[in-house]
Parts: C-alpha cells; structure tokens; sequence
C-alpha cells in the first residue's frame, strides 16, 4: 500500500470541499476567478512506487513542516547521485509562522503529492507559500517558465494611469528586493492612486542572485501587466519570485486582510459587502487550508511514530468491527478539529491516563477528550474491546462516554463535557468551597457511593476504578458528582479481579495500603479511597500534604485523633458552620473510618456503605484505628479498640463517641 494512502484519505474530502467552497464564494464576489493551489507536474517523467527516489521525496517532504517559518527561506536536498531530491519553500514573509507551518503542511503532506502524484518534478503555489522540488539541481538557477499571472477580475475605471503607477510602483520595488542589502528579497510598498492606496509586493526565493531576482521580477511585472492591466489588483506565481498588488493592505493584516471600504458612495453598502464576503471568505479559505494542512502534519507526525505491530487506522477498524457503528466513533480529523490540535489553550487537565482537552464538535457539542498517553503496550484491538464494554456502562454518576477514536498509536475517548470541572478545584479553594454547604456535600457523597457501587456490583463488568481522588469526580451543572476515568484500570490492567500489578496507578494519598505496598488491588481497594474522599467532603482539607499539626501527619490521622478525643467537632468545615446537621456529621465520619481500615478486610463493601449512608438507624461498628494514622499514635489506642465487629454483616454495636 501507498505509504502515504492513510495520510492522504481523511483529508481530501474536506479539501475538496473547502475548494467548492472558495469556488462558489470567489464567483459570487468576483474577486479571482479560481483559487489556490496550483500546480506544475513534470513533463520529465514519473518514479516508480517503492524506489529509493520515492523515499528520499517522502523523508524530505516530512521533514518540511515542522522547521517552516516564514522568515527563512528553506532549502534541502536528501539522497544520494541520480536519486538525490532538492526541495524549496518559500513563504511570503507577511505571514506568521503559525500560517506558514499550516501552508507548507497543506503542500508537502496533501497537494503536491495529489497533484503531482509520481511527478519527478513538481511546484505548487499556495495562497501564502510555494513548495517545488526536483530530481534536478535547480538552486540557485532563475527559472520563469511557466509564470502564472492572476488577476482580480473587478476592473479599475482608468486603467492607463492605475498601470503604470503600478508598473513605477513594481520597479521600485523591484530594485528594493533585489538590490537593498537588508531588504531579505522581499519588499513592500504603498503608493497614492486618485482617493485609494496601492499596495504592492514582491518576493524572491533567495537561493537567486540579486540580478537574477531583479530579472525575475521585472519579467513578472511585464508577464502581469500584460494581461491585467485594466485589474485592480494581480499576482504572480512563478518558480522563482512572487509579486502581488491590491487596493487593500492585503500583507498588513496577516492572512486576515480587512479592507478598506470602496469610497463611491452610492456603490458604498454593496460594495462594503463584497469586501466583507471577500474578506471572509479568504479567511474561511485560509482556515480551511490551515486545518487540512494542520491536520495532514498531525497525521504525518503520528504516523511516523506509528510502529507496525498492533496499530490500524479507522477504515480497518470498521472493516474489523463492525458493529461498533452502534457506538459514536469519531476520526482524528474530527478530534484535532474540535480540540484545535490538542492545543494547551484548551488542556482541561492532566489525568493520570494522559491530558484531557475540551473540544467542540462540529455539532456544537462540548466535549472533554481524554488523549491516552500510556496505553501503547496494549494492542488497538484489546483496547477497542475494552471500549466497547466500557461504553455500555452507564450510571448517573458516571461520565458519559460519548465515543472514541483509535488511529495509529493514538487512542482518545471522548467523555461529556462538565462545566464545573472537578470537585478538587471546587473542595480545595476556600473561595468555591463555600457554595458545597451541607446537603450538597451529603449529596456529593451518595453519589459518588453510588457511582462506585455501580462500578463494583451493578454493572455487567466488575470494574476496580484504582485511581478514586477528588479530581477524577467531575461535577455538573447542579453539582451531581459523576465519577470519571473509570474503566480505565480495566483498560490498562493485566486481569480481573483481585490482582497483583507493576504499575500502581493510584495517587499518594487515596491509595489503600495494601495496594500502595505490594500493588494488591481489590474492590475494597476503592473503598478506602473513597473514604478517604469522604473525609476529605466533609472537612474541605486535602489528605495528602495535610499539615495541620505535628502529631498527626495525615487528615486521617489528624481525624482520627480529634475522633478518639471526643473532639471531632474541630474537624468540621466552619464554612459549613451554618448548614450542617452534626448527627449526620458523626455518622458520615464513622463510614469514612470504617471504609479506610488498615486491614482491607474490615473495610465494608460498597454495597453496605450505600446502606449506612442511607440508613439513619442503622448502628455502624466500632472502626479500628484507621491506616496512615502512622506509628507511635496508631498502636497508642488499639487495645481500647472493639476487634469484634464485622463490618460486612450486621452490626454489633453503637459505639459513637459522644
Ligand atoms: C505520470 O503518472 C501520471 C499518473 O500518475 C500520468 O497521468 C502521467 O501521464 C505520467 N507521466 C509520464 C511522463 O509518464
Ligand atoms: C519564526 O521562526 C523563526 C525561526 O524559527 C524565528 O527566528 C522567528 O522569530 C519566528 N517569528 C515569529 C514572529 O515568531
Ligand atoms: C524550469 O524548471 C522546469 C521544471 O524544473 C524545467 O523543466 C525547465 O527546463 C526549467 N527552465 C529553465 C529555463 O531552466
Ligand atoms: C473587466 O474587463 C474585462 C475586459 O477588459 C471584461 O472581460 C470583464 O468582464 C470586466 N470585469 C468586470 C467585473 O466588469
Ligand atoms: C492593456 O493590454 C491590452 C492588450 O492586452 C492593450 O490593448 C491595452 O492598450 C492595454 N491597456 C493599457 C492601459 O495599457
Ligand atoms: C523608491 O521610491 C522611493 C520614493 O518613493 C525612493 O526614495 C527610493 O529611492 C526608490 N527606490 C529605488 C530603489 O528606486
Ligand atoms: C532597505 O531595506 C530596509 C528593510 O526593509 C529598509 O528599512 C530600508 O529603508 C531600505 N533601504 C533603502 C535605501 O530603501
């Protein structure tokens, strides 16, 4: 298969389509008659697939994208004697770096290859750039066969006077570019035409000699004006230089030109919308051009990281899976696009499984995509199968997972969005921690108990969550906690059930100790970080890094002992001072001690702690003192300590401190 066949497909419907697109667009607003890229193939002959000649074309055009800027100008040659290729870029040096990247991408990973597929020798000219390579040494060779003048088909009312200011206007640009030590080939310049303002271009590749670029110049000025010369504005692509002129600042404003409205005033409304049109419409064509080109370089890039074992692209994926079309599966064209290329500026978070972006489907829908960095040692197929279990969980208090993606190494789930982030940043900051008053932190609490008993027992699949913590629950808009990143030990984990595990995944912090000690992981490993949760609800103070006092180096320990001191009253958060009932308080500490004992044991199943958080009645063992409480304070107390209890069955006493 074509190396390149699963970087190219994804891609070339929406280029297509942005193409129909410019087409309709410029015809309505008659501004070019047909839109970029454009393309010269050779006539020197094709290569054969699968020769060394293809191999140097496709490292080089790989390594093209990521070094582009707009302010050097490129030029490489890879290979060796008769299979040796010899590339060019160049970028109009207005543009951003940014812009220049997406350019380039579009050429060297989309165009060129479409356009001149086999091709020996190819150009293409972009809207900001032009990309040319060959079997042939062409640096430094002035080149203008094959010049390609375009013009704005709008006309100018007095063509005589507006062409040779234009042609004045060129040549001293002309000289500028070439001759002006300091001037990097590239010159720009504004001259007065009647009430308007001429804006004028022009650019050499810099692989040219100053005479060569003079010539190349004054030859597209003469190849230009020759056949626009009542246009007005024009450009010319050639191999060696470019050249461009408006009546609008089109190198001001980036590749967002804004310009300025036409004077004649009965004409002013419809023509102000024209300029508007045009001026969205190359925007939206620049957008579309930067998105294919941006995400061509992503795929490029992932690719070249792809390994052969265990990876296949989405078609094989359906072809393998057919009824996963039951399931929203979503491409990674679509992904990059609604994440604006995993960029930082929308990174929600950093889980354990890898960053989390927010996206925005092309629907309007807001989603969080959770990109999984450390599930390469598993298979696409093991992972899609896990995937499609997982996605058949569904509970209240539970994040729904939309759908997913696997291409290549890169595997994504796409989960509902939640505008109140997590409850870590809303618990830890005094500043938001004040809107959790009292029933909404019980209600927090039987959520998520819910949400785990689910995991644990309702479920099809016994699922050991392994990473419970503050910020793996996300809440909603009325603050109903949903538990996150669920399913995923299961993704990762090597069997079921209680089992022994090299990568402790949990968090200092929330880990039972059995699991943070020997990697011994069971549901009641979960019990004791959801304890620890719920300790945590109720105080607002984080166990880890927890410094309250000397004595106690843990908010568990810490609890602990206000709890043996008949002191618990201390605990409570005084921004709940107002709102919490302290009965409630007292039981809903007693089940967190309960559920972080040392021993895993002890610790009650999910199921029971659903029922002593309901029950008001219900009499709750006595706890041992709870793990982490650490040394001389845990044994301090352990003779005092009712060992008879079974926290699984019925209860034996009521022995709440008072
Ligand atoms: C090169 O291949 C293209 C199609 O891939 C074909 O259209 C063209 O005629 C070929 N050119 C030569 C010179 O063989
Ligand atoms: C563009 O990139 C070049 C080289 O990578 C750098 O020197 C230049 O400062 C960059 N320009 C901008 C505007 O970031
Ligand atoms: C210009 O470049 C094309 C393609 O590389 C080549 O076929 C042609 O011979 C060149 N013309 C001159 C005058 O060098
Ligand atoms: C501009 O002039 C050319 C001929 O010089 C004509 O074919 C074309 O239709 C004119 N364009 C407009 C928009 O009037
Ligand atoms: C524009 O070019 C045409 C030939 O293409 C010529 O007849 C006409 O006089 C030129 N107009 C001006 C203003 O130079
Ligand atoms: C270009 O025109 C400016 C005045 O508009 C003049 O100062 C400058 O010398 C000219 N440059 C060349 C190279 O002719
Ligand atoms: C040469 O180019 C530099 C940078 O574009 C410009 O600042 C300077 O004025 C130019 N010099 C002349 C003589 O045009």
């Amino acid at each position: 298969m074509n190396h390149f066949h699963c970087l190219l497909k994804p891609n070339i419907p929406l280029l297509l389509l942005s193409f129909i697109h410019i087409n309709i667009l410029y015809n309505l607003t008659c501004a070019f008659p047909s839109s970029p890229p454009y393309n010269f193939c050779s006539n020197a002959g094709n290569y054969t697939e699968n020769s060394p000649f293809q191999k140097n074309l496709n490292d080089l055009l790989q390594t093209l994208p990521p070094k582009a800027s707009s302010s050097e100008f490129y030029i490489a040659a890879n290979g060796n004697d008769h299979d040796k290729v010899y590339a060019l870029y160049m970028c109009l040096n207005y543009v951003s770096n940014e812009t220049c990247r997406y350019c380039i991408t579009a050429a060297s990973q989309v165009d060129i290859r479409k356009l001149c597929p086999n091709s020996k020798e190819a150009v293409v000219y972009e809207e900001y750039c032009q990309l040319r390579y060959s079997n042939d040494n062409f640096f430094g060779k002035l080149n203008f066969s094959d010049n390609l003048p375009l013009g704005n088909v709008q006309n100018i009312s007095d063509p005589e006077k507006f062409s040779s200011l234009v042609s004045k206007t060129l040549r001293n640009l002309t000289n500028s570019a070439a001759y002006n030590v300091s001037s990097n080939m590239y010159a720009t310049k504004e001259a007065s035409y009647k009430d308007k303002t001429i804006y004028a271009l022009v650019q050499c590749t810099r692989d040219l000699s100053r005479d060569d670029c003079s010539e190349c110049l004054k030859r597209a000025t003469q190849d230009v004006l020759l056949k626009y010369n009542s246009s007005v504005g024009a450009r010319l692509f050639s191999r060696s230089c470019f050249l461009r002129y408006e009546l609008y600042p089109f190198y001001k404003n980036g590749y967002d030109p804004t310009p300025s409205p036409p004077e004649n005033d009965n004409k002013k409304d419809k023509g102000r919308k024209i300029w508007i049109i045009t001026a969205l419409m190359i925007g939206s064509a620049c957008l579309a051009i930067a998105l294919v080109g941006s995400c061509a370089y992503y795929h490029a890039v992932n690719k070249r990281k792809k390994r052969s074992k265990g990876v296949f692209s989405h078609h094989e994926f359906q072809r393998n899976y057919p009824k996963a079309q039951e399931f929203p599966y979503f491409d990674l064209t679509s992904m990059c696009l609604a994440t604006n290329y995993f960029s930082d500026s929308n990174k929600l978070g950093q889980g354990g499984f890898g960053p989390v972006y927010k996206g925005i489907l092309k629907d309007g829908r807001e989603v969080a995509v959770k990109r999984l960095s450390i599930g390469s040692e598993q298979g696409s197929e093991e992972f899609t199968t896990e995937v499609l279990l997982i996605m058949k969980l569904q509970h209240v208090n539970l994040v729904r997972l939309l759908g997913f993606c696997v291409d290549g190494e890169e595997k994504l789930l796409v989960y509902e969005y939640m505008p109140n982030s997590s409850l870590d940043v809303i618990l830890f900051d005094p500043k938001t921690r004040a809107k959790l008053n009292w029933s909404r932190r019980l209600k927090i609490i039987d959520g998520i108990a819910r949400g785990i008993l689910y995991l644990h027992e309702d479920s099809r699949l016994r699922i050991i969550h392994r990473d419970l913590k503050a910020s793996n629950i996300l809440l909603d808009n009325d603050m109903n906690p949903k538990i996150s990143d669920f399913g995923m030990a299961r993704i990762f984990a090597e069997s079921e059930g209680e089992a022994n595990t090299a990568t402790i995944v949990g968090t200092y912090g929330y880990m039972a100790p059995e699991y943070a000690m020997e990697g011994l992981y069971s549901i009641k490993s979960d019990v004791f970080s959801f304890g620890v949760l719920l300790i945590e609800i109720l105080t607002g103070r984080r166990n880890a890094g927890f410094h309250q006092t000397k004595r106690a180096p843990s908010l568990l320990a810490y609890a602990w002992q206000l709890w043996r001191e008949d002191k618990v009253v201390e605990l409570i958060d005084p921004l709940v001072a107002d709102s919490y009932n302290f009965d409630e308080f007292l039981r809903y500490l007693h089940i967190g001690f309960l559920c972080v004992q040392e021993d895993a044991y002890d610790r009650p199943t999910m199921s029971s702690v659903v029922v002593m958080l309901k029950g008001e009645s219900t009499a709750l063992c006595q706890p041992k003192p709870p793990t982490f409480s650490t040394g001389r304070f845990t044994h301090l107390h352990e003779s005092s300590v009712d060992y008879s209890c079974s926290v699984n069955g019925a209860t034996v006493s009521d022995v709440m401190p008072r």
